[in-house]
């Protein structure tokens, strides 16, 4: 074994799966350009003040699980560990505002110091949007009807769940964590140690807990909904009404908090039973706040992002190869001959046909080559004593071979 392997919670992308994550790329790109939004990209790191602030010094993302190191200038940065605060990071140095409403795409590595297990890595890969500057529940119910076409197209519908919640608006929050300390003070001691630090910094994200002992506790806990009030109440019952008519069936998960804490009014996750303890496979919601934290002009946002290592999981058996022409093989003999062999190639890509040259093996190689690429026809080249060529096409279907010039070999194929 190599005294050298990947870094622990990191993969090698080998081209079966890359694929897979180039075709999921592809599928959610053009969903998204169907619905309005135009691709970003931010850089993969940002000053750690960028996520300290936006994603809360509370939230696991920054508290335990951030790459974070000082540059050779002296400043503390941080790879990201997810897409939205860098989005909105850009929105507000940029200046953005005056163009409101934006609509944003975006795909990349993100880096999570977590225990890595199926489904969970330390680098891993997200797509995403982001929809800057409206404040109606009908963006909520836009982005979610993307999400909901894209893993319609991934075929993964119907194995996928969208669960549901609000966290309603600050004054709703606000009331809401006071019932929630008041409930939970008689039990603080019995907390776990981490949720303990909540308990101080973030309860409401003690109902979030996979700990069977906070589980119980919060089993009788008041509930987010006696707490929201009218407008809350009614943003939240305008989503609701708008996936039943988008068709987008939900089930409410009133212990749905979300591990981030810059959000408000609508929560969601798509989950699916089919990964183990990793169920979420594209998650977001609403947060109003957000860009105010990162010192930008009051702007609403909402959005999601989807974790595309999962998503491959799901679906490497479903998602069909991109249909594309059967590849030309070419085969020759001596060097002149491979040169020839390269140059009619190189003439046959710039048209935007695919073609392999066989550099290695004799000739009996390069046409088992070809047969197993999946070539219809393979060019054979052949040096002349003279120093010309004798070209040949080979055809796998008829078993046919016949001869012919190098023109006539070309425009077998424009
Ligand atoms: P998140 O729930 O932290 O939200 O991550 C979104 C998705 O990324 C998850 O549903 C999951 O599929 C995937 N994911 C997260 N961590 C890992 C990991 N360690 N390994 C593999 N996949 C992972 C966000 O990141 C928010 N920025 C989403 C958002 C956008 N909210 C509003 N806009």
């Amino acid at each position: 074994m190599s005294k050298y392997q990947s870094v622990r919670g990191t993969r090698d992308l080998l081209p079966e799966i890359k694929s897979v994550f180039r075709r999921i790329d592809e599928t959610a790109l053009a969903s998204a350009q169907n619905y309005g939004f135009k691709e970003i990209e931010t850089p993969i790191f940002e000053f750690s003040d960028v996520f300290h602030r936006s994603l809360g010094e509370t939230s696991d993302a920054v508290s335990k699980e951030t790459y974070t190191f000082t540059d050779r200038g002296g400043d503390q940065l941080t790879l990201r560990p997810e897409g939205t605060a860098g989005v909105v990071r850009a929105f507000v140095s940029e200046g953005l505002a005056q163009h409101i409403p934006l609509k944003y795409y975006y795909y990349g590595p993100m880096f999570r110091y977590e225990r890595p297990q199926k489904g969970r890595y330390r680098q891993f890969y997200q797509l995403g949007v982001e929809v800057l500057g409206l404040e109606s529940a009908l963006a909520d119910l836009e982005c979610l009807d993307l999400a909901w076409s894209i893993l319609k197209k991934l075929r993964l519908s119907n194995r996928c769940i969208l669960e549901i919640n609000t966290l309603g608006d600050t004054e709703s929050r606000q009331n809401y964590r006071q019932a929630l300390v008041d409930y939970l003070t008689p039990f603080k001691e019995q907390l776990s140690a981490d949720s303990k630090v909540r308990f101080e910094k973030n309860p409401m994200r003690i109902l979030d807990s996979k700990d069977e002992g906070d589980k119980k506790i919060i089993a009788d806990a008041p509930r987010m909904e006696s707490f929201l009030n009218e407008s809350s109440k009614k943003f939240f019952s305008d989503v609701l009404a708008g996936l039943t008519k988008l068709n987008i069936p939900y089930k409410i998960n009133p212990q749905l908090v979300r591990g981030l804490d810059y959000y408000c009014h609508t929560v969601f996750e798509f989950t699916t039973a089919e990964l183990g303890a990793q169920s979420a496979v594209l998650s977001g919601g609403r947060y109003d706040g957000l860009t105010e934290t990162l010192g930008g002009p009051k702007t609403p946002g909402v959005g999601w992002a989807a974790g595309v290592d999962r998503l491959a999981e799901l679906c490497s058996t479903e998602l069909q190869p991109a249909s594309h022409k059967s590849p030309v093989a070419l085969a020759a003999l001596g060097d002149s001959a491979q040169l020839e062999a390269l140059a009619i190639a190189s003439s046959l890509r710039e048209k935007n046909i695919e073609a392999h040259v066989f550099l290695t093996g004799n000739l009996k190689k390069k046409l088992e080559k070809a047969n197993k690429l999946g070539a219809e026809k393979t060019i054979l080249i052949f040096e002349q004593e003279n120093g010309s060529f004798e070209y040949k096409i080979k055809d796998f279907k008829t078993g046919s071979e016949s001869a012919g010039s190098r023109e006539d070999m070309m425009n077998l194929f424009s």
